[in-house]
Order: C-alpha cells, then sequence, then structure tokens
C-alpha cells in the first residue's frame, strides 16, 4: 500500500467538473417534466385559516396544486439517530405552522416561470400566534437535552462544582455563535419520476440509501420500488446528510399530476427547508493550578430546536477529551423555537463547542502569562480521559510542533497589541483541533474487465470531497492497476447500500470494502491463471506472483508475466468480480443490518472498545486589524494534522483548506439574522449571508504529519472531511485579541464589535 496511496492525484472527475459535463441532480435530462414550486407560510406560529386556490388553478400551465387539503397522508418520518429524515415533522398534513417559510402549497404547471407564477395567485390567510424566534427569546424555556433512556445526557465526573472553587486561578465566560446555513453551491433538487409503481428519484445526497429508506417509510411502498440516484453533489456540508420534506412531497406531487415533477428549491428556500446549525451559548469554567494545569473544567451549552424535535448544536463532545482533567461536567440544554429542526452542519458540535473551550484556554493563558502552546502541551490528555482507553494514534503533540515552527510563533511577542504593522495591529493566535474517528459497515463491488481495466460500485457519495478520486486510487493500488485504469461508479442504490458520506466518514469506511472487494477479485483471477497451463504463470504459488503497472508476473522471473485482460480472454470472461461486506472493528452484524436497510450507521458501528480514536491537529494564524475600522483580515494561516492514512494528498489537503475557509466565514462573516418579532430571516440570500470570498482568505499552508495507526480498520485511515473547521474560529478569536487586547466571546467577529 505504498506505491499511489498517499501522493497527490487530480481528480478523476475534474475534467467531467470543469467542462460542465458532470451532470448535477438539476441537469438529468427526463421527458415531459413537469415543475413544482413550494409556497411558504409568511407566519412562523399558528393555524391556516384559509387557502383560495381558485385562481392558481385556474392559471395557464397548471397541472396541480397541492395543500394540506388535498395532500394525501404520509407516513411517519424518523430523524436520526433512528431514521434518516431532517426532521419528524411532514408539513402540509395539517393546517399547524411552526416555522416561518414552512411549506404550505406545491403549485406544479408544465413550466417553471408558469408555477412561479401561478403560486403568487394564492390567497392565504393565517391565525397568527406568538413567536419564539431566538435562542435568547426561549432560554425562560431551556429544559437539559435527554437521551433515549429519558435522563439528561449530562457528562460529570470527579467533582466539578468543588473544583473549580477551590482552584487557584479561574475564568469563567459564556461565549456565543450564531445560526448558520450551510449555502452549498448546488441548491437540493429533487426529480421524481414513476414508472408504474416504480420511483426513480435525482436528488443530491450525502446519503442515497437514507433518501430511500425515508421515502419507502413516508410513501408506504417497499424500497424495492425506488431508486435514488446522486452521481454529484455540488457541496453539502451535513444539509444533505438527511432526507428533508420537500423530497417525498416531490415524488407525490409528481404521483398526482401523472408527470415527471422537478423541485428546485430556491436560494431563499435554501434557510428555511434544509437544515441549520443551531445558534449557540456556552458558559465555560475553568479552574487551573498556577502552572497551568487544569483542576476543574466544565461546559454548559444551550442551544434552540425546533417545536417538534430535540436537536442540539452538541457543543460539549470534544470537552471531555480533549485535556487530561479529573473534574469535569458537560451539560447540554434545549430551548424550543419556531425555526425547523437544525441539522449537522460541518464538525457539528466540535467546530462551536471548540470556540468556546479554545477561547476559554487562551484566556487562561493570558491570565497565567504561560504561552498558549505551552498550556495546552501541559494539559495534554496520555489517554483518552474520558473513556480512560488508549488512544488508537495521536500526533498532537508533533502537530503543534511542525505547525508552530513553519508558522514562526517563536516570532511572537507576547503581550496584546505589542505588534504592529503599519497602521495595523498584528496578532497571532492558536487552538486545538480534533474530530472523532467515525467507521460505518460498508459494502463494495468491484469488477475486473476484459480490457484491463477495472470498475468500482458502491453507493458512495462524493460531496466534492474527492470519493471517485480515492476509491479510484484505493482499487488500483490492489489491483496494480494505474489510477486511471478504474471506473468508478457510485451514487445510485442499484449499487451495494452505504452509509452517509458524513461525520468524515465516507473514505475511510467505503474504501475497506472496495480495498477487500478488489483484492479478491485480484486474487481470484490470478488463481485461475496459475492453474492454467497456458498461463506463463501456471505453476507460480499465490504468494509468488505480483501485480504492478497493470502487468501480473512472478516475483523471482519478471519476463514470465501476463496481464488481467490476457487472462479474461483465453477464458473468454467479460468480467472477474467480488463483492465485500467490512465492518468497522468491534462492530458486529447488526451494524451492517443498519447500513443494508439505510436506516443508521451509527448505533453500533463507530464506537471502539478497545481504544479511542480521534484525528488531532493545531491551527495557527495570523490577523491583521485596522485599529481605525476594526476591519480583520486573517494574513496567514498554519496547520498541522494526523488524521492516519491519507489516501490523495491533494484532495485531503483541500479539503483541510475548505474547512479553514469555512473557519474564517465562521469566526469573521457568517451569520443568519432572525427577526425577533416573527422569526423570519432576514438574509436569506447568498448577498447578506456573507460566506468568504477569495479575498477574505489567506495562503494557507494545511499539511498533514505522518501518522501510522494500527487500530481503526485496514485503511488505517480516520477521516480529513471536518477537522480543518475544528478550533479555527477560536484561533481567529485568540489572534484578535493579540492584535487588540479586545476578547471578542460572539460569533462572527465583525467589524462594529471591535469598536
Ligand atoms: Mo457532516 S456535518 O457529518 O455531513
Amino acid at each position: 500500500m505504498n506505491e499511489i496511496i498517499g501522493k497527490p492525484h487530480d481528480r478523476v472527475d475534474g475534467y467531467l467538473k470543469v467542462t460542465g459535463s458532470a451532470r448535477y441532480s438539476a441537469e438529468i435530462p427526463v421527458e415531459n417534466i413537469a415543475h413544482a414550486v413550494f409556497v411558504g407560510s409568511t407566519v412562523a406560529h399558528g393555524r391556516i385559516r384559509d387557502i383560495d386556490t381558485r385562481d392558481t388553478e385556474r392559471a395557464p400551465g397548471v397541472l396541480g396544486v397541492l395543500t394540506y387539503r388535498n395532500m394525501p397522508k404520509l407516513g411517519v418520518l424518523e430523524p436520526f439517530p433512528v431514521g434518516a429524515a431532517g426532521q419528524s415533522y411532514m408539513p402540509m398534513q395539517d393546517d399547524h405552522i411552526y416555522y416561518m417559510d414552512q411549506h404550505v402549497a406545491l403549485v406544479v404547471a408544465d413550466t417553471l416561470e408558469r408555477a412561479t407564477y401561478a403560486a403568487t395567485l394564492l390567497r392565504i390567510t393565517y391565525a397568527k400566534e406568538k413567536v419564539v424566534a431566538t435562542l435568547t427569546d426561549g432560554l425562560p424555556g431551556a429544559y437539559p437535552m435527554k437521551g433515549p433512556d429519558g435522563k439528561p445526557t449530562d457528562k460529570v465526573r470527579g467533582n466539578p462544582a468543588r473544583s473549580f472553587a477551590g482552584s487557584a486561578v479561574q475564568i469563567d465566560e459564556t461565549y456565543t455563535t450564531p445560526v448558520e446555513h450551510h449555502n452549498p453551491i448546488e441548491p437540493h433538487t429533487t426529480i421524481a419520476a414513476w414508472d408504474g409503481d416504480k420511483l426513480t428519484v435525482y436528488e443530491p445526497s450525502q446519503w442515497v440509501n437514507g433518501v430511500r429508506s425515508l421515502l419507502a417509510s413516508s410513501l408506504n411502498i417497499s424500497p424495492k420500488n425506488i431508486r435514488v440516484v446522486s452521481r454529484f453533489v455540488g457541496g453539502a456540508f451535513g444539509c444533505k446528510a438527511f432526507t428533508h420534506t420537500h423530497v417525498p412531497l416531490a415524488a407525490v406531487a409528481a404521483r398526482e399530476v401523472n408527470r415527471p415533477v422537478k423541485l428546485q428549491l430556491t436560494r431563499a428556500q435554501l434557510f428555511s427547508s434544509v437544515s441549520h446549525r443551531a445558534a449557540t451559548k456556552q458558559r465555560v469554567r475553568l479552574g487551573a493550578e498556577r502552572d497551568g494545569r487544569l483542576i476543574a473544567l466544565l461546559h454548559d451549552g444551550t442551544s434552540p430546536t425546533s417545536m417538534f424535535d430535540d436537536e442540539p448544536e452538541a457543543v460539549t463532545k470534544i470537552t471531555p477529551m480533549l485535556y487530561a482533567c479529573k473534574n469535569l461536567q458537560a451539560t447540554l440544554h434545549l430551548v424550543k423555537t419556531n425555526m425547523n429542526t437544525p441539522g449537522p452542519m460541518r464538525a457539528p458540535g466540535e467546530s462551536t463547542g471548540s470556540f468556546a473551550l479554545e477561547s476559554a484556554l487562551d484566556e487562561l493563558a493570558y491570565k497565567l502569562r504561560i504561552d498558549p502552546v505551552e498550556l495546552r502541551l501541559r494539559n495534554h490528555a496520555d489517554r483518552d480521559p474520558e473513556s480512560n482507553l488508549p488512544w488508537s494514534s495521536k500526533s498532537l503533540k508533533e502537530c503543534y510542533r511542525q505547525a508552530a515552527e513553519k508558522f514562526g510563533w517563536s516570532r511572537r511577542a507576547s503581550a496584546p497589541g505589542s505588534m504592529r504593522e503599519g497602521r495595523h495591529l498584528v496578532g497571532m493566535g492558536m487552538a486545538t483541533a480534533t474530530y472523532p474517528t467515525h467507521l460505518s459497515p460498508a459494502t463494495a463491488r468491484v469488477r475486473l474487465l476484459a480490457d484491463g481495466s477495472a470498475q468500482v460500485e458502491c453507493a458512495a457519495q462524493d460531496l466534492g470531497t474527492g470519493t471517485y478520486t480515492a476509491l479510484a486510487i484505493i482499487a488500483a493500488d490492489a489491483l496494480g492497476l494505474s489510477v486511471s485504469s478504474v471506473r468508478v461508479e457510485i451514487g445510485d442504490t442499484n449499487l451495494p447500500p452505504n452509509a452517509v458520506a458524513g461525520g468524515s466518514r465516507g473514505t475511510a469506511s467505503v474504501g475497506q470494502a472496495v480495498r477487500e472487494a478488489a483484492i479478491a477479485a485480484r486474487d481470484e483471477t490470478l488463481r485461475i491463471a496459475i492453474a492454467d497451463r497456458r498461463s506463463p504463470l501456471y505453476g507460480a504459488t499465490e504468494a509468488d506472483v505480483v501485480v504492478e503497472r497493470n502487468r501480473i508476473f512472478i516475483k523471482s522471473d519478471a519476463s514470465k508475466s501476463e496481464t488481467y485482460s490476457e487472462v479474461l480472454r483465453r477464458y473468454n470472461r467479460t468480467s472477474i468480480e467480488a463483492y465485500r461486506e467490512t465492518l468497522p472493528p468491534e462492530a458486529d452484524e447488526r451494524a451492517m443490518q443498519l447500513v443494508l436497510s439505510g436506516r443508521d450507521f451509527e448505533t453500533g458501528g463507530s464506537r471502539f472498545k478497545r481504544f479511542s480514536s480521534h484525528a488531532f491537529g493545531a491551527q495557527f494564524c495570523e490577523v491583521q486589524v485596522d485599529a481605525d475600522l476594526g476591519i480583520v483580515r486573517v494574513t496567514r494561516f498554519v496547520s498541522a494534522f494526523g488524521c492516519g492514512r491519507i489516501i490523495n494528498r491533494k484532495a485531503a489537503e483541500s479539503q483541510l483548506k475548505g474547512g479553514i475557509v469555512m473557519g474564517i466565514g465562521m469566526a469573521l462573516t457568517e451569520e443568519t439574522l432572525v427577526d425577533r418579532r416573527n422569526a423570519r430571516i432576514m438574509n436569506a440570500n447568498l448577498g447578506e449571508y456573507h460566506v468568504p470570498v477569495n479575498l477574505d482568505v489567506p495562503e494557507i499552508n494545511a499539511f498533514f504529519v505522518d501518522e501510522v495507526d494500527p487500530y481503526v480498520g485496514s485503511l488505517g485511515a480516520k477521516g480529513v472531511g471536518e477537522i480543518g473547521i475544528v478550533g479555527v474560529a477560536a484561533a481567529i478569536a485568540n489572534a484578535i485579541y493579540h492584535a487588540t487586547g479586545k476578547r471578542i466571546r460572539d460569533l462572527p467577529i465583525t467589524p462594529d464589535k471591535l469598536l
């Protein structure tokens, strides 16, 4: 496993993408397609008093108008961890309104323009009820997050409150983060087409098997009659992990008008129809000795959820494991608001939680006059302090060392406000990053073809993360072929099923099944060859035969060689194929059944019993702050990560950089603004919801330290999709404090907060 794995590779789908020939869901040509548009509620809480659909129905081209009055009854939606739904509440089943812009009607017409126009003719009146719009508004009703056993999910060890009270040095601060939306370039678009009782759905998804299981349960039809296709996804970050209510509604609309239907959410609807990252309020208390060693760590988080689901932004996920500390408290509370159900957004909980935790640690470092890196080293956890298990591998110290050196941390003058460049205040900040290793059961089929090429088939997803390329590399390595000889087919429920491409688990999980299936197909072909008198390999033992650079040969005599193609052709075989299912270490068959059914991927799947597995990293950044205008520029970013085996260095580094860019947005610009009077989102567009643009992003040096992990499955990969964003907001806030002496505990750090 060395020839090609871990080297930088260009994307195998790069050509398709830059030439525009990669087809996304909205671009799939389907004959006789009709167009559906949603009408959303203009109140966030209440009931529909009346919907007058007459003018809409009479408008040109209209094929159907669905409201709660004529909408067929759908089955229950089961959100994660039981099922694949983004929320449990299905709109258009009754007259209730629980959030702003909730689907109240679906207008289907022969063209998009006619559907859009006809939708404007609906006359809807509402009986309004009192709205709870934001975290702050809901706080008086805060309640503890409860687990499946009905008990609060609080984690406590030692005696945190007493240890905190008795500690020599204390930090007690509250940090807040706003609602954020994923805003992928590609909006969610569903194409639903029925052929008799068979349904085909094109939908950008991180989990086609999840979409299928949700459609089966909500429409009450057999999954065997449903095919879900998602070949290319134009960004996702969690909002396409679970299936949202527009998908079954589009399928129903297609059945009702008896034509294929395309339903494309508008950019504004991406703020209400799919999930978002919930706002957070986090109190962090640190109690320490004078030498910086943590005695007590208390982290209490509160986040808003919808009226019908308890879905937290779980900010305390990493708190119990990140630093050695005997006395710990980690709690989560929820408040009910008139928003749709929040969901995972890149490193959900880890990125928001680390903003508070890593800011607090920085505050402690200044209070004690200890270098922030040194403070973290003094609290380094040599084992997982939560589970008391050994780490499967951990390179955090090496990450601090290498990143600090490349960054030039030693040039930092320790006093805040002491570094300048012209009229700009210069600051340097750092933070720790970590993300848990999630592995899921996986399945794949690999086919060697008579032309000497190979085909990989599995219902994995490529969200832009590079899955096509990574799986081609893994198969090519196992088969002894070049990457260009491997074709990868993913994103289709007709292919072997897999778990969600979320939680940074995709490549690490599916890659194992691909590797094992490829090895099986290779070995089968070799066995055929060495048993065949016509083969130059005849009589060799299996151990003597190797495949490299598209040739099979005998190790001791490389002149005796042939190709897969020659073997297959001699037997008139079109292909030799192997299918494999792989389980993560310590997982059981039950976990495999859950993945095969497209219902779950975590239970019994991604927690290890004999070791604790996390990726770790160190984020270092430099900012320049305009002292007069409060404008912050991130001028340098240097980060090191230990993520086990890297499959494609180029794409993996891109993932880190993408995470850091998203973290720059989180730190400085991204914020969904909710009107407290009516729960209307005020900036539901890319003009006013500010994702970072090129000019906001400096040169980023994000790299991997060498790390071998013998425990996390046959690939030894820990996943790279999300760790890049963890710690970024804190590193930037810490650098801003270093530049200005101003501690901003409320994201995003916009200029007004610095003046
Ligand atoms: Mo990711 S937030 O697990 O899709």
